[in-house]
């Protein structure tokens, strides 16, 4: 073989990686642009009481964005089985279907009440990683404990409430009285709540919508220190990817209510329902992205904000690789984008 014929080759091999890498950072834009269309599409339904119309125009409008991308991606945490919804559901190919392989998790309303209601909360979000790495987490609750870089190695979900609040106080540098724990306001969460408080600490109760305090934990000044409590499976696959990336910890244990959710968790690999989920099992990789954009307000992004010419949106885009991070604040003309001007079907040639 001659000497030319492997130089040839290595250039060729390295142009290859070159281009795969260029290839890598150019998705980062792309899943921007997927939770805008999101969060572009069902802000026209803030606050208009309809939450399945505004699932529905998220949903739309994320799949179509997606389709437009050169990727073969599949849904691991989706809209539901392929019975159930119509599309973004479980094993559905999107992309133009070129390489990269990419696992695929959406939620392109996550927090349909906030929505609804035109309260903060509402965030479209995705999280996208290297085939086979993120957990295909069943429909079901999670229990979960999400903090930022700071306070990686001091929890453990199985720690009394005292021990993780005191720990991390004292790993972020803070008294206790000065932590901020967002819990989800429901009554399972009682007895959570009061512990929290004995510890002296602040808890901060929202409606809806756990995946954008989690993330926020990793952002010193958002003003959230942990995030505590049981919530959906798959906004925890979400959150985690995210912390993933910035170098954060979340730790997750499936709460089965019935036969029907072990069930479900046994037909998606997960033999042991009650297994301690450490970031490991939920986001096996550092080659993961995570973007969201705000629909309302919250903790991390302003929602989405009309103006005389169209819209503003704010999104936070994450690369596990380079663990940088990215706030995008764009501004939408209608007049050139006249499918998110006002309700309706998003036509994927328009976008
Ligand atoms: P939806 O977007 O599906 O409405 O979920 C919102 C949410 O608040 C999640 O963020 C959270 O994990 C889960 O619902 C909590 O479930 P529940 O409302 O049943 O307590």
């Amino acid at each position: 073989m001659s000497l030319l014929y492997l130089v040839d080759e290595e250039e060729k091999m390295s142009e290859r990686i070159e281009e795969g890498l260029k290839l890598e950072r150019e998705l980062t834009m792309e899943f921007a642009r997927v939770t805008e269309a999101a969060a572009l599409a069902s802000a026209r339904w803030v606050g208009l009481g309809q939450k399945n119309e505004a699932d529905n125009a998220a949903v739309e409008a994320m799949r179509a964005v997606f389709n437009t991308i050169h990727m073969d991606g599949t849904v691991v945490i989706g809209e539901g089985e392929m019975d159930e919804a119509p599309m973004l559901y479980i094993g559905e190919r999107v992309g133009n279907g070129e390489s990269p392989q990419l696992d695929i998790a959406v939620d392109p309303l996550e927090g349909t009440n906030s929505c609804a209601k035109g309260i903060p909360g509402a965030i479209a979000v995705v999280a996208i990683a290297k085939r086979g790495c993120l957990l295909h987490a069943p429909d079901m609750y999670m229990d979960k404990i999400a903090v930022g870089p700071a306070a990686v190695g001091k929890i453990s979900l199985d720690a009394p409430v005292f021990e993780n609040v005191s720990n991390v106080a004292k790993a972020l540098g803070k008294s206790i009285q000065d932590m901020t724990v967002v819990i989800l306001d429901r009554p399972r969460h009682q007895q959570l709540i009061k512990d929290v408080r004995a510890c002296g600490a602040r808890v901060r109760l929202i409606t809806d919508g756990d995946v954008s305090p989690a993330v926020a934990c990793a952002f010193e000044d958002t003003g959230v220190d942990m995030m505590m409590g049981v919530g959906g499976a798959p906004e925890g696959v979400l959150a985690a990817a995210a912390l993933r990336c910035m170098g954060g910890e979340m730790q997750g244990r499936l709460w089965p209510e019935n036969e029907e959710d072990v069930a479900r968790a046994k037909a998606l690999g997960i033999d042991d329902v009650h297994k301690l989920l450490m970031m490991d099992d939920l986001v096996s990789t550092d080659d993961v992205f995570f973007a969201a954009t705000g629909i309302t307000e919250g903790p991390l992004l302003r929602g989405v904000t009309y103006t005389s010419k169209g819209a503003l949106t704010h999104t936070v885009v994450i690369r596990g690789k380079t663990g940088t991070v990215r706030f995008i604040e764009a501004r939408h003309r209608f007049d050139k984008k006249p499918q998110y001007a006002m309700k309706g079907c998003i036509e994927s040639s328009l976008v």
